[in-house]
């Protein structure tokens, strides 16, 4: 009896090492270095958010900070620096007025997401990317990779060193 129970624990192992394995495949849905090769992550618009910004000048956006589990764990956990396979996207639209809330509050008062700008990764691999800090660094607009200067971005990203390089902060 003793070598079926032995057998049936080893079963079950095996079935939920493979359903982790797999749940966390689907979960990324793409491969880690596949959005610095120009193919953007499929979930990403699906992923928890992280903070939001408003940048003015020329910018003049709306931003939300999105995290994939990984890199929204290591926050939530305050893991410094983030693991390998962090990936945290900023993801900007044209910040307008909106003529139709203003209406209904009576008054000018509101601003809201407009047409999409660009999208901006940065992908944690400490080896691959050890010269820009662990991160690598891309961007995206209207779905497709755009000019990429990796050096700008890297040193603009220096300041926050002591953070990983990341300026967003998690807001509760
Ligand atoms: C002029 C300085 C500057 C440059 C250049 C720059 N960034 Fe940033 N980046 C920031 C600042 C400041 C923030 C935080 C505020 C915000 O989101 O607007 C930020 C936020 C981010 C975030 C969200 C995570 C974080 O660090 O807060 C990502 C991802 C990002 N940048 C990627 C890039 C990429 C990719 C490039 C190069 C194409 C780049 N950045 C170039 C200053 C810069």
């Amino acid at each position: 009896m003793k070598h079926i129970h032995v057998f049936a624990v080893l079963a079950v192992t095996t079935l939920s090492l493979g359903g982790s394995i797999l749940s966390s495949a689907s979960e990324e849905g793409y491969d880690n270095t596949a959005v610095l090769d120009g193919k953007l992550p499929p979930a990403y618009r699906d992923w928890t958010l992280i903070t939001v910004a408003h940048e003015e000048g020329n910018l003049n956006d709306i931003r939300a900070v999105l995290g994939n589990d990984i890199a929204v764990k290591a926050y939530r956990d305050g893991t410094l620096p983030f693991p390998d396979g962090a990936v945290i996207a900023r993801v900007a639209w044209a910040y307008v007025p909106s003529e139709e809330n203003n209406k209904a509050f009576g008054h000018a008062q509101s601003f809201v997401a407009g047409a999409p700008t660009h999208i901006q990764f940065m992908v944690k691999n400490s080896r691959e990317y050890a010269t820009t800090g662990g991160w690598g660094y891309t961007q995206f607009q209207q779905g497709k990779p755009s000019k990429l200067d990796v050096a700008a971005c890297f040193s603009c990203h220096l300041p926050v060193k002591n953070r990983d390089f990341v300026f967003a902060r998690y807001s509760p």
